[in-house]
């Protein structure tokens, strides 16, 4: 650990984070291992003596930022020699898996490339480049990098706040034809029980309030519990919130073929598990889902949905889209019109699919035109966007518990969760971070809600939200 007398002489990283929550997590796991004893945390690339790009391959466009970013980097490498300081550039993340050494052939800036299951040897790699070898790393190794991994200090999780993303689970079997994932993080592999509680433990002792289970494919979760038997994602979320002080869970993100009935249950019977799940749908046209090796139907999907607001009323469900993959008609696309619709989700991403080089999909001869991608994107945001407005107003007049996060825009606000995962902008004193209030929507803008205080109590198990 960094102490007052050496930190003059530690070394500043800046790591940049791409993609999704699983590089979030690993992005605080690398600065947690650099941390505790040659690096201290910068927020400006500009004195960093170390840069981690952690890298997202899922589109082009994606994988693309990385190396115009890599251009930016490169001017500041030479400013760095130039003012007698040695700044060393990292890839890591999806993009390093996918290109590995093509990345330092395309960008000789970079000095060491490493994969998302590789991480953990951070050190003795840093330690290699630092003799001026070129170093890729992007093997699937035999240990577990988990059992490598530096737990973050109590200020460090303090610094990130009071909701935390905890990986139970990583890789993926579906093969999506589509999708990336499978090749970039490799097959599926889950965590025992007992390390996501004691990392659970150790968050919520230093003040995390919210845990989100995270993996790609979260509800595949299948980890080793105490009776030496695989544990579901249902009976993890069990165990996790019996943890003294977890007010709230999260998990994402799921697999509509694997909401099996102890993970619906658990909706039903878990105070703490939150009434929102983001739930990829991808289309609603039963042809595209199997072009796409989904492995479930529009009727499958919306069977789901229709078992969890069975078990929970008033869960609100989020998705992802892609528009014109191969082969999509206007009449598939107006069919992903009708689930949107039909479903009525609180929110949902859309994407116009990008070909990713060795996927099934990206070798088809039926590949949609760009205008039609474009066309059919801003037709499906439209009504994305209505259903959003519309959940969100029925919230106005309404209480929600909110767990208050950060200082808001504006001084004296504070900014929170609902239950639903909303932005909610209070006015409240900051000594309430990390505590639910209950407050009153007033108002209702497009990114959102607003609303007063109705009362600030010690930390309690989290409600849904209550009329009145
Ligand atoms: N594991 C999740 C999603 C991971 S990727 C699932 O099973 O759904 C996040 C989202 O990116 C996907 O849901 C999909 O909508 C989108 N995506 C993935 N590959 C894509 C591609 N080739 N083109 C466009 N969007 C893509
Ligand atoms: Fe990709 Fe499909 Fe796996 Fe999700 S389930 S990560 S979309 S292959
Ligand atoms: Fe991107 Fe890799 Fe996540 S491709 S979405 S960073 S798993």
């Amino acid at each position: 650990m960094a102490t007052l007398r050496n930190i003059k002489s530690l070394r500043r990283l800046h790591v940049k984070s791409y993609g999704c929550q699983m590089n979030v997590y690993d992005s605080n796991r690398m600065t947690d291992l650099l941390t505790r004893d040659s690096y201290v945390e910068t927020d400006t690339p500009e004195d960093a003596d170390l840069i981690i790009l952690n890298t997202c391959h899922i589109r082009e466009k994606a994988a693309e930022k990385i190396y115009s970013e890599l251009g930016r980097i490169r001017r500041l490498k030479r400013e760095a020699t130039r003012a007698g300081r040695n700044l060393m550039v990292a890839v890591a993340g999806c993009v390093a898996q996918a290109e590995g050494e093509e990345i330092v052939r395309r960008a000789p800036v970079v000095d060491m490339v490493v994969g998302p299951q590789n991480y953990h040897r951070l050190p003795a790699l840093l330690a290699e480049a630092e003799r001026g070898a070129k170093v890729v790393d992007t093997e699937f190794p035999v240990e577990n990098k988990f059992n490598h991994l530096a737990p973050a200090t109590a200020a460090a999780i303090r610094s990130r706040g009071a909701t935390a993303f905890v990986t139970v689970q990583e890789g993926c079997d579906k093969f999506c034809t589509f999708c990336v994932v499978p090749y970039t993080r490799g097959a599926e592999a889950s965590r025992p029980v007992a390390a996501i509680v004691a990392e659970v433990e150790h968050l919520v002792e230093a003040g995390v309030r919210e845990i989100t289970l995270i993996g790609q494919n979260v509800n595949a979760y299948h980890g080793e519990a105490a009776d030496r038997c695989p544990a579901t994602l249902g009976d993890l979320l069990r165990r996790v919130a019996k943890v003294p002080g977890v007010l709230r869970l999260r998990y994402t993100t799921s697999h509509p073929r694997d909401m099996d009935d102890g993970l619906i249950a658990a909706h039903r019977d878990l105070p703490a598990l939150m009434p929102q799940l983001h739930l990829p749908v991808q289309s609603g046209s039963d042809r595209v889902l199997a072009a796409m090796n989904r492995r479930h139907t529009r009727a499958e999907y919306l069977n789901v949905i229709a078992r969890l607001r069975a078990a929970r009323p008033d869960m609100a469900f989020t998705s992802d889209f892609i528009v014109g993959f191969p082969g999509e008609t206007e009449e598939d696309f107006r069919d992903t019109l009708r689930i949107v619709e039909e479903v009525g989700f609180a929110g949902a991403f859309s994407f116009k699919y990008s070909p990713r080089p060795g996927t099934p999909a990206a070798e088809r001869q039926n590949q949609v035109a760009e205008e039609v991608k474009a066309e059919r994107l801003a037709r499906l945001q439209h009504r994305i966007d209505a259903h959003q407005r519309a959940f969100n107003q029925n919230c106005a007049g309404r209480n929600l518990e909110v767990l208050l996060e950060k200082p808001g825009r504006l001084p004296g606000q504070m900014v929170g969760r609902s239950p639903y995962l909303q932005a909610v902008q209070v006015m409240a004193p900051s000594t309430l971070t990390g505590e639910i209030v209950t407050v009153r929507i007033t108002e209702v803008g497009s990114n959102s809600l607003f609303g007063v205080l109705r009362s600030a109590e010690a930390p309690k198990p989290a409600l849904a939200a209550t009329g009145d």
